[in-house]
């Protein structure tokens, strides 16, 4: 659903966010001062050339890195001011993430890997496994519960990524080119998999894609071009 209400919240606000790496004594400035302001439910596309800072976004928002200035706010939190291991229990809690790469713990079944988020919060037995069950139904893997993450394809192991990424019910949903290590008809199955479980559950969700599929179904389209995060620009 499309949102553009003001009695919708706000999920994801930046305020004058600032990220530059060093390179040789060189400062490079990839994020310079960016701002943007998302409902929730939106699905926003992120887009821009490989190295433009796409990457360096998504972390900043999920707490793995921290931006040099400006603001983040999820809901009504402010990331800015809080401890590492705060943001640890916001990524945990409030962000599912969704990688190029899977990142499955390989010594661990289908199950066990999806499990692991709500296992880290405390939360055990019949319960967690009956919703990583239920949430692996969903991504079409109701079959392969018992298995290892080195006997799935490709999309297989993505699929039990977005499964993990829903299991401590998030309020936004980071996924990283998604499907960028997948052949075009897996990358297309997984994009719609991906759009329908974010549209079901009324989830924020930013994709981070070259994909023009996400760029069709997006609400909001942001491209990242010389440090500026530019809304409603295709790519180029
Ligand atoms: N930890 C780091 N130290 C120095 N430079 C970095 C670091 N992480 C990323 N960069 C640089 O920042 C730029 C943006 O990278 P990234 O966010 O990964 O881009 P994208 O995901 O859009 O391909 C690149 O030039 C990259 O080399
Ligand atoms: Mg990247």
């Amino acid at each position: 659903m499309p949102i553009e209400n003001s009695k919708v919240p706000i999920s994801l606000r930046l305020k004058n966010l600032s990220k530059c790496y060093s390179e040789a004594g060189r400062k490079i400035e990839i994020l310079d001062n960016v701002n943007a302001e998302l409902n929730q439910g939106d699905v926003v596309a992120l887009i821009g050339k490989s190295g433009c800072g796409k990457t360096t976004l998504l972390n900043l928002i999920s707490g793995i890195d921290r931006a040099d200035s400006g603001e983040i706010w999820i809901g009504n939190t402010l990331l800015n001011n809080l401890s590492e291991e705060e943001l640890t229990l916001i990524r945990r809690n409030r962000v599912g993430i969704v990688f190029q790469f899977f990142n499955l713990i390989p010594t661990l079944s289908v199950i066990e890997n999806v499990s692991l988020p709500r296992e880290l919060n405390g939360s055990q037995g019949a319960n967690v496994s009956s919703n990583a069950k239920e949430l692996l139904i969903r991504v079409g893997l109701g079959d392969r519960l018992n298995s290892y993450p080195d006997v799935l394809s490709g999309g297989e192991q993505q699929r039990v990524a977005i499964a993990r990424a829903l299991i401590n019910d998030p309020d936004l949903i980071l996924a990283d080119e998604p499907t960028g290590n997948l052949d075009d008809d897996t990358a297309k199955e997984i994009l719609e998999l991906l759009l329908s479980v974010a549209r079901d559950r009324g989830k924020t969700m930013i994709v981070a894609t070259h994909s023009s599929e996400i760029i069709n179904f997006a609400d909001k389209l942001y491209t990242i071009h010389s440090g500026n995060l530019i809304p409603g620009q295709s790519g180029s």
